[in-house]
């Protein structure tokens, strides 16, 4: 792995002291958790703010400060992985079912920066099935509305039990098959009653480092 480590440990050159962190989720992050905290030992003094329990739980784990979502105004930069990158640097999230609250810590940072191994390029979206959170209450009737737009949705199914996301709700995986229009699509998905949100992220990278098993790093921004 060691394509996920040098992308995460490149991303984690965007910290500086004084800077509030958005910590992503998932075996990338977890690399770039591992050398934030490498550098606090050394004197790196930040805050951070987590996009799942797990996450948290690691980054206090190593010593990480981690303050609570609601006291922040704004974050310096988030880093996080992703599921697929295209070509215009949207991304399929959630495959670790985080993607709510990947979207909300992305979505208020002034930076947020994605790291992936080049396994998770692709020229379209869509071969990775694209999580979507939906509440539980009518989850059936919800599912019907996800078909309608053209995918074969599936709840996610956890060590025999049905996934819980952190928020109390259910994953959907859509397999859609290639798709042709990204940010439509997830207005579209998030249109429907009962989707509390879907892990296409468009326009929302500002840098992406893609690392490479020969140990080289790839970054565009
Ligand atoms: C977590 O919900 C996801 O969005 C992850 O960021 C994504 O699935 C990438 O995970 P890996 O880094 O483990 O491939």
């Amino acid at each position: 792995m060691l394509a996920k480590k040098i992308a995460a440990e490149a991303a984690v050159e965007f910290v500086q002291s004084g800077m509030t962190v958005g910590l992503g989720t998932g075996s990338t992050a977890y690399y770039a958790i591992h050398k934030i905290a490498e550098r606090v030992k050394e004197g790196l003094h930040i805050r951070t703010v987590a996009s799942s329990r797990q996450s948290e739980e690691l980054a206090l784990q190593l010593g990480i400060p981690v303050v609570p979502l609601s006291g922040i105004q704004e974050i310096d930069v988030s880093i996080d992985g992703a599921d697929e990158v295209d070509a215009n640097y949207n991304l399929i999230k959630g495959g670790g079912g985080a993607l709510l609250r990947e979207k909300i810590l992305a979505a208020h940072s002034k930076q947020f920066v994605v790291i992936a191994d080049e396994s998770k390029q692709v020229d379209r979206l869509g071969k990775f099935p694209l999580p979507v959170e939906i509440v539980p209450f009518a989850f059936n009737l919800t599912l019907l509305k996800l078909k309608a737009l053209g995918c074969e949705p599936v709840v996610r199914i956890a060590d025999g039990n049905t996934f819980i996301s952190d928020n109390g709700n259910y994953i959907v995986d859509c397999a859609f098959g290639t798709i042709e229009d990204p940010a439509a699509l997830e207005q579209q998905i998030n249109a429907i009653p009962g989707v509390v949100e879907n892990g296409l992220f468009t326009g929302m990278a500002s840098a992406v480092i893609i690392g490479y098993e020969d140990g080289t790093t790839r970054r565009t921004d």
